[in-house]
C-alpha cells in the first residue's frame, strides 16, 4: 500500500498517455491542492486512475451544470425575440448544417417548401434564424456534455451506483429533451409544448445537482443542522412553495404567448392587462413565496454555524427571490422589456437548483455521511 505521496509520483511517473493525463490535472481540472486532497482519499480505494476519473468527473459535472443554465438561458432569449421559428425545420435549419445569412440564399418557394401545418412561414430574419442556429448548437453541445458526464460516471459504479444512475438518467432526459424540442418546432411553439420543455430541462439540472454533490461525498464539509426536522419541513415547504411559483410563472407565460399573438408586438404595452387570472395569482404569490424563504432563513440562521455552506446557500436564494421579483413587478409595469424574460426565467431555474443543493446539505449526515466513499 503506497502512501498519497507515493502514489503521486507513481501517478506523475506513469507511461501510459502521460501528456493527456498531466493536461487533465495541471491544466484543466485539478490543481495540486485539489489533487493531494483527492489522493488523500485515495489511499482508502487503492485505485489512482479512479480517483483522478472521479476529480474529471466532479469538474465535469458542474461544468455541464453550467452550460445546462446557459441553454436555459439562451432558449428564454429565443422566445423573448420570436426566434423560434427562426429554423423551421429540425434537426437541420432550412434544409441546410449552416443556415442562410440572407435571404437570396433560399429557394423563391421556401415559405411554402417549410410550411409548418400546412400555413406559410414568416418571412425569413437572418438575427432570428442565426439566434434560434446558436440555440441548437449549444444544445446538442450541452447534450454531448451530459454523454461525457454520464460515460464518466461509471468510475464512481463500484463506490456509489446512484450517482451513476443519476448521471444516466440525465442521459435519457437529454434524448426525450431533443425530441421535445423537435415537438415544440412541429407544433409551431405551442404554448404547452413550451411549458413541459422548460420542466424537462430543470429535470436534467437537478438529475445532475444530485449526482455531482453526491459525487463530492467525503472532500465536502458541510456544517451539522440542530433542529434538522424542522428546517427540513421549512426547506422542503419553500422548495414546494417556490417550484408552485414557477408552473405559475409558466402559465403567466402561455398566457402572454397567446395574448401576444392576438394583439401582436406594435400592442405589447397592452398584453399585461389582457391576462387572465393566473397573472394576478402569480403576482401575489410571491408575497408567500418570500415570506416563507425570509422564515427558511431565519430557521438556518438559527440552527447552523456562521457562514457555513448552508447559510450562504439560504442568503443567496433569498437575494435570487428578491431579484427575481424586482424583475417581474418591472416587467407587469414597464410593458415586459424583451431583456427581462429571460432573467426572470432564468433565475427562477437558478433558485430551483440552489433548493436541491439545500435540502441535500441539510440532509447531508442522512444521505453520505455515514458512507463515506
Ligand atoms: C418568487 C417570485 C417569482 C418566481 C419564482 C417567478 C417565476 C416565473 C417563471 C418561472 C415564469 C415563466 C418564465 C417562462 O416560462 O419563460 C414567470 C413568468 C412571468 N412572471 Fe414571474 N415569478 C416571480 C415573481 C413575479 C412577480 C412578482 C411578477 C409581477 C409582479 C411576475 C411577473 C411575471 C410575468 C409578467 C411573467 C411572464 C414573462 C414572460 O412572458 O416571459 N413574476 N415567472
Amino acid at each position: 500500500m503506497f502512501n498519497y505521496k507515493q502514489r503521486l509520483f507513481l501517478y506523475k511517473n506513469r507511461i501510459f498517455a502521460p501528456k493527456l493525463k498531466t493536461f487533465l490535472l495541471n491544466v484543466y481540472f485539478i490543481n495540486y491542492q485539489q489533487f493531494k486532497k483527492l489522493a488523500v482519499v485515495g489511499v482508502f480505494t487503492n485505485n489512482i486512475d479512479f480517483i483522478i476519473m472521479d476529480a474529471i468527473y466532479r469538474k465535469f459535472g458542474i461544468t455541464t451544470i453550467i452550460t445546462v443554465y446557459l441553454l436555459i438561458l439562451v432558449g428564454g432569449i429565443v422566445r423573448s425575440t420570436g426566434s423560434g421559428m427562426g429554423c423551421p425545420d429540425w434537426p437541420k435549419c432550412f434544409g441546410q448544417y449552416i443556415p442562410p445569412t440572407d435571404i437570396s440564399e433560399l429557394p423563391e418557394d421556401y415559405k411554402t417548401i417549410y410550411a409548418i401545418q400546412g400555413r406559410e412561414i414568416a418571412d425569413f430574419n437572418a438575427v432570428h434564424t442565426w439566434i434560434e442556429y446558436v440555440n441548437r448548437l449549444l444544445g446538442a453541445l450541452t447534450g454531448l456534455f451530459i454523454l461525457i458526464t454520464a460515460v464518466l460516471s461509471v468510475s464512481f459504479w463500484k463506490k456509489d451506483k446512484i450517482i451513476t444512475i443519476l448521471s444516466f438518467l440525465a442521459l435519457i432526459g437529454v434524448l426525450i429533451q431533443a425530441w421535445l424540442g423537435a415537438k415544440v418546432v412541429a407544433t409551431d411553439l405551442h404554448e404547452g409544448m413550451i411549458t413541459i420543455h422548460m420542466i424537462m430541462a430543470l429535470v436534467i439540472v437537478g438529475l445532475l445537482i444530485y449526482a455531482v454533490v453526491r459525487s463530492y461525498n467525503g472532500l465536502l464539509n458541510v456544517e451539522k443542522v440542530i433542529n434538522s426536522s424542522k428546517v427540513n419541513l421549512i426547506a422542503f415547504a419553500s422548495a414546494g412553495i417556490a417550484f408552485t411559483q414557477l408552473i405559475l410563472g409558466t402559465q403567466v407565460r402561455e398566457n402572454i404567448d397567446s395574448v401576444a399573438k392576438t394583439l401582436g408586438e406594435n400592442l405589447r404595452s397592452e398584453w399585461i392587462e389582457n391576462l387572465g387570472m393566473t397573472f394576478y395569482i402569480h403576482r401575489s404569490f410571491s408575497i408567500l413565496v418570500l415570506l416563507l424563504h425570509v422564515t427558511l432563513i431565519y430557521m438556518i440562521w438559527k440552527n447552523t454555524s456562521k457562514n457555513g455552506r448552508i447559510q450562504k446557500l439560504g442568503k443567496s436564494l433569498l437575494a435570487i427571490l428578491i431579484i427575481e421579483v424586482i424583475t417581474g413587478v418591472i416587467m407587469a409595469y414597464f410593458a415586459i422589456p424583451k431583456s427581462l424574460q429571460p432573467v426572470h426565467m432564468l433565475l427562477a431555474s437558478v433558485a430551483l437548483g440552489i433548493h436541491i443543493l439545500l435540502i441535500l446539505f441539510i440532509n447531508f449526515d442522512f444521505l453520505f455521511r455515514k458512507k463515506e466513499i
